[in-house]
């Protein structure tokens, strides 16, 4: 099997069948060798090279992650979590916005043969599936955060690669023992459904008639009629995609479902969608902040998602998430760049900007579990006249 794997996660023993990028990066005249030299190792790592492809029949595999926070799969499918280690979220970003950018691309394929009528095919981003959780494992916030930046025309396919690296994330928290690689690939599928709706109905702008609305709900069902006729679709995916909508007080849609009756699989899809939907602007209203988002959904919490899901996803993304702007009690705003393993509520903040001023103030990071610092509100980036463009060059900065 080849896949695509991150030059952090190489080692010797994998047999490389190309590198990615252009060949006057490259740092050796060939592309298909066995890796057993510890300098050739050592010279592609300290190339322009981000990825290489290897052929797993052929040289060692990636590693699977026994040795990481998840528990180990019970299932006879291959674990796909990678022992990777920790990422700065700078370092992260650039890595993951090239995986976000190949699996956009892949879905949108994907999607379309669904659009066209046709069964979907897993083999483009089924790799993909496996490099979104690779780059979990090394730094969560970076891939949350790119997601984010969705415009109206690619929401769909965005919102899908966000709702499966959020429940790869979710699996890892709730140390979920199946196929972890299955969950991510429910998350990415959840919605294909969706191209069997109309475009002028999914992106209309304005208030839905009756019909448009039952059209919508319509999509789970859709989607499922899609998978069922697809090859290598499994059970997870069929049931996230069916039963994201459902509520656990049994008021969701399509077979009003409730309790214990709705799978954990299908209780973390709700969470993760809803999520994802509010968190992104969408042409009809734009996207809430992320820590504002975690709030509503604790009010909602009750009749509408699982307890103790809910708890972990917020143990997930943080109820601070990575790229929230807040104002601190001294006035200064700041950007948050990292979460406390201590607290929740005391995350690393990079503060930019004087509130009372009116003006920027030298960059610094402060550490509130380390500091007399403390988060006075959450603010809106359009508020301070800051788009999020702006807030994503805080993170990606040093
Ligand atoms: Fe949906
Ligand atoms: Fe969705």
């Amino acid at each position: 099997m080849r896949k695509r794997v991150h030059i952090q996660d190489l080692q010797l023993g994998m047999y490389i069948v190309k590198l990615d990028g252009s060949w006057l990066k490259h740092p050796f005249w060939k592309s298909a060798f066995l890796l057993d030299k510890a300098e050739d190792l050592k010279t592609i790592k300290q190339s322009a090279i981000t990825h290489v492809w290897i052929d797993t029949t052929k040289g060692k595999d990636i590693e699977t992650a026994a040795t990481i926070t998840i528990a180990p799969s019970t299932t006879t499918t291959t674990a796909t979590t990678t022992k990777n280690t920790k990422s700065s979220l700078t370092d992260e970003l650039e890595a993951a916005r090239e995986t976000l950018a190949l699996a956009k691309q892949a879905t949108i394929e994907m999607f379309n043969d669904a659009r066209m009528g046709n069964s979907i095919s897993l083999d483009e981003t089924g790799p993909l599936v496996d490099e979104i959780s690779q780059s979990v494992a090394r730094n969560p916030a970076a891939m949350l955060s790119l997601t984010r930046m969705k415009n109206k025309d690619d929401y769909t396919y965005l919102h899908s690669v966000a709702v499966c690296a959020l429940m790869i994330s979710l699996g890892k928290q709730l140390g979920y023992k199946g196929d972890m690689h299955a969950l991510g690939m429910a998350g990415l599928l959840h919605d294909v459904g969706k191209m069997a709706i109309p475009d002028e109905v999914l992106n209309k702008p304005g208030k839905l008639t009756d019909e448009e609305f039952i059209l919508i709900q319509s999509h789970p069902l859709r989607g499922w009629e899609i998978l069922k006729e697809s090859y290598g679709v499994d059970d997870i995916a069929l049931d996230v995609c069916l039963h994201h909508h459902e509520r656990v007080d049994g008021r969701g849609y399509p077979d009003r479902i409730s309790g214990n009756e709705l799978s954990l699989v299908a209780r973390m899809g709700a969470v993760c969608d809803v999520y994802d939907a509010i968190t992104s602007d969408r042409c009809y209203k734009k996207g809430w902040e992320p820590a504002d988002a975690l709030k509503k959904m604790a009010e909602w919490k009750d009749g509408h998602f699982d307890e103790a899901v809910f708890n972990a996803f917020v143990k997930t993304v943080g109820i601070y998430p990575t790229g929230t702007l807040v104002k601190l009690k001294s006035g200064r705003l700041g950007v948050v760049t990292e979460q406390s393993e201590k607290t929740l509520l005391k995350p690393k903040i990079k503060i930019f900007f004087s509130s009372s001023s009116n003006a920027p103030i030298p960059k610094k990071i402060i550490d509130l579990t380390r500091s007399q610092e403390t988060i006075d509100s959450i603010e809106e980036p359009e508020t301070w006249g800051f788009d999020r463009q702006h807030i994503m060059n805080l993170l990606i900065e040093a």
